[in-house]
């Protein structure tokens, strides 16, 4: 089935269906987000995220890419529930089965901590800096009616897991004794003590130096080991992701481009902005990198086009429309391991952004005169 033929039908099924796109979701999905939009213009200009969907099962680790400007920290935002007022959200999060979209801020409050975390990049956003680091673990991981001793041993035990040495010390200083590294593992701790089952974490190491950075990313892949957590985690960098990721979203203006498995996207991206994204990473050979992206995200969008169609080399007369999210041609998904369909593409040119034949042409003959 050609491309166009693919996006034909699933217009018509969308139609059909009320404008949401169900595939087969994992029964034992902790999040199972469908056709999210977010829109802050209150209905007067095109929305900030359009058509987000996210299936996380325990023990999964889903990484988030794509440039500032991507809108990848507002998706996170809304998966626990802390997009401002001012957000209309529509389509489906749901968390465990529960339908969260239109849910009350009571019904977060009790997931918050509980089942999700969030750790940012500035940890000033989550550490109180007049209040000593322990007595902030003790009060957020404190469950109803537990003794104070229980609640110590279980911030002690998270504490020595994300790597801390010197427990009391850090438990007796405030935030701005500690190290940037030494505070992110802090919020980490207090996440696994709470009893977190899914860890949002926007950009946790971007403000580390290399090494430290290295350290904290061991620390989450452990505890996804160890505690069968769940994480998604949102980075610029396509390095660190690649490194812990099993599965990878890569987001360009408030759209999802390509997902699926890392190592087959990685290996041969089929969205010509994810091979741009991969073109500009630094080689190790020293060798110069092409400059896949030479003009800003904020360069002008047409309403209705594909969203990267202005900077894209590939582009022709019907990027003028924006293609659906589509399974990448089944014969083409054995890289990587993935299964057919696991691998969804926004993009007319997917079969040959995948040859990596930029001349190729996959318009059908009668639409090519
Ligand atoms: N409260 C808000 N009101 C209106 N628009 C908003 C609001 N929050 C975010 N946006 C929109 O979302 C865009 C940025 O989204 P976001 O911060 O999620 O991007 P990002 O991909 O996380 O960027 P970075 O990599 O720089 O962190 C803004 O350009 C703006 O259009
Ligand atoms: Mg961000």
């Amino acid at each position: 089935m050609s491309i166009d033929e693919q996006q034909s039908g699933r217009r018509a099924s969308r139609r059909q269906d009320g404008g949401t796109l169900r595939s087969e979701a994992d029964a034992d999905s902790l999040f199972d987000v469908r056709d999210l939009t977010i829109d802050f213009t209150g209905g007067h200009g095109p929305p900030a995220v359009r058509g987000f969907s996210l299936s996380l099962s325990p023990g999964r680790i889903v990484g988030v890419a794509g440039e500032s400007g991507s809108v990848k920290s507002v998706s996170a935002l809304s998966l626990i529930g802390l997009l401002p007022r001012t957000a209309k959200v529509e389509g489906s999060i749901r968390y465990r089965g529960q339908e969260m979209v239109a849910a009350p801020d009571r019904q977060w409050r009790s997931l918050r901590g509980r089942e999700i975390a969030i750790v940012f990049q500035e940890t000033t956003s989550a550490l109180n800096p007049v209040v000593k680091v322990g007595r902030q673990l003790l009060l957020a991981g404190r469950r109803d009616n537990e003794k104070k001793y229980a609640v110590l041993d279980r911030v002690h035990a998270a504490l020595a897991e994300v790597g801390l040495t010197d427990v009391e010390r850090v438990m007796r200083s405030y935030p701005h004794e500690l190290s940037g590294g030494m505070c992110q593992r802090v919020v980490i701790a207090m996440a696994i003590s709470c009893g977190s089952k899914v860890l949002l974490a926007d950009e946790p190491t971007t403000a580390l130096d290399v090494r430290v950075q290295q350290e904290v990313l061991t620390v989450l892949r452990r505890l996804v080991a160890n505690h069968g957590l769940s994480l998604v985690l949102i980075s610029h960098d396509l390095g660190v992701l690649a490194d812990v990721c099993q599965d990878l979203i890569v987001m360009y203006r408030g759209e999802i481009m390509e997902q699926g498995p890392i190592g087959g996207i990685l290996r041969r991206p089929a969205n010509p902005y994810t091979a741009a994204l991969l073109a500009s990473l630094p080689r190790l050979d020293g060798s110069a990198t092409t400059v896949p992206l030479p003009e800003s995200i904020s360069s002008t969008r047409t309403e209705g086009a594909c969203p990267f169609q202005a900077r894209c080399s590939w582009s022709q007369d019907r990027c003028g429309t924006d293609p659906e999210l589509l399974p990448l041609a089944a014969s083409r998904t054995d890289v990587g391991n993935a299964a057919p369909g696991s691998r969804l593409v926004r993009c007319w040119r997917a079969s040959d952004v995948y040859a990596g034949d930029q001349r190729a042409d996959s318009m059908p003959p009668e639409e090519q005169q």
